[in-house]
């Protein structure tokens, strides 16, 4: 699947809350600079998964999946920095940042990739349980903007075993697997927040509602919500008994790819 971005295309696309379009969109600003760098780390240990066909094939295509999604966020990106040019100085540390990165070593690069999944996993639960806030149906907000970000969500609930597969595969019983494996999502997670509130604060002030207070308070209630839900699943993460698949899917996003698999792309 592929998604378009209309011409008339309006940044402000979700009138009810207008926060959650600041703040969605700052994400989609950071996916053509981290998830290159996740499907990079992935690929380079596709050659050591050979022998174990399924998960080479699963590591073949969660590389081609996070490659559709950074291809659909640069289009989203392309035509948000054009109403927004003061974007453009963020994504160029993006850039820098996440380029600096792709120089650690493979075993980092591997964990990164799995702690970047595992936060992401954890972003779809949670919007999944807001859903009825966030795009209730017949909302006002633009459903192109909605679908892309709810085909990605789905991706990444569909894939969310495929780099911690691969990084226990390849690492599980060297010294320090796990550490770096902990340390790697907490510095995925620390720069999506870093990034994901500068390009927030940016929109909010292009917006004009960097000084409203009820912007600001939306944020706060978002963020604690979902850190809440995040660092136990992070922390648990890190333990030798986890693994992603004991954990229960959101079942809207099974349902959400069923049904809009079976229908061309969305044209712009
Ligand atoms: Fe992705
Ligand atoms: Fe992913």
């Amino acid at each position: 699947m592929s998604f378009s971005v209309p011409n008339d295309f309006d940044p402000r696309w979700h009138r009810e809350l207008p926060e959650l379009a600041c703040a969605a969109s700052a994400v989609s600003l950071i996916m053509p600079y981290a998830e290159p760098y996740v499907a990079k780390s992935v690929r380079a240990a596709v050659p050591h998964l050979e022998e174990h066909p399924e998960l080479h094939e699963q590591a073949k295509q969660f590389v081609r999946e996070e490659l559709a999604h950074h291809v659909s966020h640069r289009a989203f990106n392309d035509v948000l920095c054009e109403h927004h040019p003061g974007l453009r100085p963020i994504e160029r540390i993006m850039r820098r940042t996440y380029g600096w990165l792709e120089g650690r070593s493979a075993r980092f690069n591997l964990a990164f990739a799995a702690g970047f999944e595992t936060v992401a996993y954890n972003a779809a639960r949670w919007v999944d349980k807001k859903m009825g806030t966030l795009f209730p149906r017949r909302g006002n907000y633009d459903q192109h903007a909605a679908d892309l970000f709810l085909w990605h969500l789905a991706e990444e609930v569909e894939h969310k075993t495929v780099a911690f597969d691969a990084y226990r595969t390849l690492h599980e019983g060297e010294r320090g697997s796990r550490r770096t494996y902990a340390a790697a999502m907490m510095l995925s997670a620390m720069l999506l927040a870093l990034f994901t509130i500068l390009g927030t604060l940016r929109l909010f002030w292009d917006h004009g509602r960097l000084f409203r207070p009820v912007a600001h308070w939306r944020m706060l209630t978002w963020t604690l919500g979902f850190t809440f839900d995040l660092f136990p699943a992070m922390a648990v993460s890190c333990t030798k008994s986890h693994h992603p698949s004991k954990l229960v899917d959101p079942s809207f996003y099974e349902l959400w790819l069923r049904d809009h698999r079976a229908e061309p792309p969305l044209a712009a």
